[in-house]
């Protein structure tokens, strides 16, 4: 494979996998990748990102502490940002509406089914039963520039992920509960839950995880300003 096609495979098999065998990963695969990934660009060279790596029954713990919030306490739990905006409006509204009813209708939920609903979004905090949980912070105080070098972070991962086999989901889900999760892995007050993430093997018998997104072609979001002649 050449250069581009081996990483044009590793972008476009990339996909949020939502059901994980529970196969175990190396420790030294996740420092690979983390390291790897952590050759990431960020403005004046600032690395803003912090990962918690969680394995085993430090995962289990956090799982826990998190199931119970969501079961008992939910309400009382708030993001601390808005990863979306309020109100939605198209053309984002129409592309979340249908990945939503695109997964639901793959798992099985009913339309206005609530709770059904809410048991599959449920899943995110137990990692969807993968056997790594990252969970993404960064300090505080630093800017815009710092959450775009984070993406890039994040991205790397998930790519990174993909060529030694093992798949991801990205998850802002853990934002809402940042409370608990600063009281689990005890960070301070100047460490702002980013988001969380899932990673391992792929159950490829998950019914989650037949989901295929869309994306709108080039022409649809690029503008060319392009005069040459050939
Ligand atoms: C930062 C970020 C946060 C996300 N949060 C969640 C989440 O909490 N739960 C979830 O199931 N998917 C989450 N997703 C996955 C998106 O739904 C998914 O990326 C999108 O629908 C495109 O599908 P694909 O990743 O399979 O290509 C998130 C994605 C990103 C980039």
């Amino acid at each position: 494979m050449s250069g581009a096609s081996a990483v044009d495979a590793a972008i476009s098999s990339r996909r949020s996998v939502r059901g994980f065998l529970p196969r175990a990963v190396p420790r030294a695969t996740l420092e690979e990748i983390l390291s790897v990934s952590a050759r990431a660009p960020s403005g004046t060279n600032m690395q803003p990102w912090r990962v918690y790596v969680l394995c085993g029954g430090a995962k289990q713990k956090l799982i826990d502490a998190l199931l119970h919030a969501f079961d008992h306490e939910a309400d009382s739990h708030r993001d601390e940002h808005n990863y979306y905006p309020e109100p939605f409006f198209e053309p984002y509204q129409g592309r979340r509406r249908k990945v939503g009813l695109d997964l639901y209708s793959l798992v099985g939920v009913a339309r206005g089914d609530m709770a059904a609903r809410r048991a599959q979004h449920r899943k995110n905090y137990s990692f969807f039963g993968a056997p790594v949980g990252l969970i993404f912070t960064m300090h505080r105080n630093l800017k815009v520039g710092s959450w775009l070098d984070y993406g890039m972070f994040l991205q790397n991962i998930m790519i990174a992920a993909r060529a030694r086999g093992l798949d991801t989901c990205p998850q802002a889900a853990f934002g809402q509960f940042h409370k608990v999760i600063r009281e689990e892995l005890s960070f301070s007050e100047d460490e702002r839950v980013i988001c969380g993430m899932s990673l391992g093997f792929e159950d490829k018998e998950a019914s989650e995880n037949f989901l295929q997104t869309e994306r709108v072609p080039v022409s649809e979001f690029a503008v060319f300003l392009d005069d040459r002649t050939q």
